[in-house]
């Protein structure tokens, strides 16, 4: 039974779909079946892995989320890294939101599409879009945990309390089990302290939650989209890269405890 991880945060450009994308192909390349699911109107996770535009047999996630009795299967694109399959994105997507309105079990569509292909992959990772609209509760609901970036800043942890609220509401009703995955560091600056102070104040507040690596501040992960590549298979040298693949290596570990050993 494969892991299904919703990577949450409604706060924009925080590094939700970098860090998709990275977990994702870092998981491939340590020889996981990844499936990265694309739930974001803009579609990054699908360009950044380099299948801007391209759909699958049975089109976009739009096609599938929207339709009465897709199968999930004929939604599935290959992408250039081994064992990383994507399910794709187009701007289509934002009319999701709205045709869904008046359905009966709106919120439940990602999870039950999900559900025809949990056995074929190891970890399926969400990209979600930045708010707390029908997209994100279909992640939530499909998920079993919920993977957080929070951004190095000030203000990191504004907002996050719609999230917890959403995250509780939705484990009293559609997905009892819905826990955090862990809250993951990002675009740090090392040449300031203010992360250190962000990490003290996260930590306090998420305690084992939050992972020990952080992801720093570093111009390859904001250059690989533009060559369709994941960063950690566009320069794996790169700090940033580095950075993701220790990241990964602590979601295995956690998961899959044996791996520490
Ligand atoms: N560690 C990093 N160092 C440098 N640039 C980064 C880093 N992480 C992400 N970026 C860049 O910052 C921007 C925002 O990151 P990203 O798209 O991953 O955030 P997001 O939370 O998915 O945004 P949105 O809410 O719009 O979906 C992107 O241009 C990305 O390439
Ligand atoms: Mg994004």
């Amino acid at each position: 039974m494969s892991k299904v991880i919703a990577v949450t945060n409604q706060k924009g450009g925080v590094g939700k779909t970098t860090t998709a994308i990275n977990l994702a192909a870092a998981i491939a390349l340590e020889g996981k079946k990844v499936l990265l699911i694309d739930c974001d109107a803009q579609g990054n996770a699908t360009s950044g892995v380099g299948e801007k535009g391209h759909r699958a047999p049975g089109g976009t996630i739009y096609e599938a989320i929207t339709a009465t009795d897709a199968d999930l299967h004929q939604f599935i694109l290959p992408t250039s890294t081994s064992g990383l399959s994507l399910i794709p994105a187009t701007r289509d997507l934002s009319g999701a939101e709205i045709e869904l309105i008046s359905v009966e079990g709106r919120e439940g569509r990602l999870k039950s599409l999900i559900a025809q292909v949990r056995d074929e992959f190891d970890y399926i990772i969400i990209d979600s879009p930045p708010s707390l609209g029908l997209l994100t509760l279909n992640a939530l609901v499909a998920a079993d945990r919920v993977l957080i970036p929070l951004h190095c800043e000030y203000f990191a942890l504004e907002g996050l309390a719609d999230l917890v609220a959403t995250m509780r509401r939705v484990r009293a009703s559609l997905n009892p089990s819905l826990d955090i995955e862990g809250v993951l560091l990002t675009m740090n600056d090392e040449r300031t302290n203010l992360g250190q102070q962000v990490s003290r104040d996260v930590r306090e507040f998420f305690k084992d939650k939050v992972y020990r690596t952080v992801i720093p501040r570093n111009v390859r992960l904001a250059e690989a989209p533009s060559h369709g590549l994941p960063a950690v298979t566009y320069d794996a040298r790169s700090r940033g890269a580095e950075a993701y693949f220790a990241f990964a290596r602590e979601v295995l570990e956690r998961n899959e405890p044996v791996l520490a050993l």
